[in-house]
């Protein structure tokens, strides 16, 4: 038999870029609690990790560079207050290294929609270049600088179905062995994080506060069921009432996911963007079809979950 050929190996000997591919995140659960004095709110949330990704490329340069393509790539910025750019910096000083990559991110996730887009872009920073400088840090380290960067970061790491408290960075996984079927509405526009969170806050100082969200647990068994309704019964998100409080149309967009047939529907997040529950793949598509006719969204996508956080590719 023919000898195997020997594998090409660069001549360089420099490492080639990294690829990483990385999941946006939609919140099953979102109970948000009193604001803390570090500017945060106490929190209990299940995330869940779906096939909507941006990819993040990093290779070697002169000095931090960023590039954005895709989504919504106008909208984010390109200056040190880059969360990506953020995450070379912190991992540099964290392991000596100089933070002189070249980042390239296409976006899949829309910017500012309440799916922790900026968030996946930093724990792919994270992955990518501890396989640049071959830093050889666990999940569980890399988690460590990824909660200083943001509440959302350590979760885009894991992937998966994960329980988050805290400020939403402490997590616990999640038993979800059934792949759920998702429709994504995506909205013109973002809304911003923190005016979400302090309008919650305002609605609450009001004679006429919205209703809290209860325990997580009835949330936990419906994961556990392998049929899909009872969990469509059971999303629930404390900071719906704010986000619609700032964006009405909302409610409409809201609406049309269920008059489409879903199961249920929730705003991710902080919003705009609306999530609803499919029995399968092929009823998400007729859900998403009936959805984009009605003409409450900018676009209209399908996704599944769970799956895994950020990935070297
Ligand atoms: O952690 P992250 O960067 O996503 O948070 C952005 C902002 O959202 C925070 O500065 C805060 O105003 C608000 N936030 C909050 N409580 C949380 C998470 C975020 O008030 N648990």
């Amino acid at each position: 038999p023919e000898p195997e050929a020997e594998p090409i190996r660069p001549l360089s000997g420099l490492p080639g870029p990294i690829r990483v591919r990385v999941p946006a995140k939609i919140n099953l659960h979102l109970a948000v609690g009193p604001l803390r004095d570090d500017g945060f709110h106490e929190l209990t949330t299940v995330y869940q990790a779906i096939s909507l990704y941006d990819q993040l490329t990093a290779e070697p340069a002169p000095a931090l560079e960023l590039a954005v393509t895709g989504e919504g790539a106008d909208d984010v910025p390109l200056d040190g207050s880059n969360l990506a750019a953020r995450a070379v910096y912190a991992l540099a000083e964290a392991t000596g290294r100089s933070p002189n990559v070249r980042l390239t991110m296409r976006k899949g996730i829309p910017v500012a929609g309440g799916m922790a887009g900026g968030s996946a872009d930093a724990a792919a920073a994270l992955v990518a270049c501890d396989a640049l400088w071959g830093t050889g840090l666990t999940r569980d380290e890399l988690a460590e600088t990824a909660a200083e960067l943001g509440s959302d970061v350590p979760f885009a790491l894991y992937g998966g179905t994960a329980l988050g408290t805290g400020h939403g960075e402490v997590l616990s996984p999640v038993l979800a062995r059934t792949q759920r079927h998702w429709v994504i509405a995506l909205a013109d526009g973002g809304l911003s994080t923190p005016t979400v969170f302090a309008e919650l806050d305002r609605l609450r100082g009001t004679g006429r506060p919205p209703p809290r969200t209860a325990g997580h647990d009835a949330l936990l068994r419906a994961l556990r069921d392998s049929e899909s309704a009872p969990l469509a019964k059971v999303i629930t998100n404390d900071l719906q009432p704010a986000a619609i409080s700032l964006r009405p149309a909302l409610r409409r967009t809201l609406a049309a996911g269920v008059e489409s047939g879903a199961l249920g529907g929730a705003v991710s997040g902080s919003g705009p963007t609306c999530v609803f529950l499919a029995e399968d793949r092929e009823h998400a598509i007729r859900v998403a079809a009936g959805l984009a006719g009605l003409g409450v969204c900018r676009t209209v996508r399908t996704a599944h979950g769970p799956v895994p956080g950020a990935r070297v590719i």
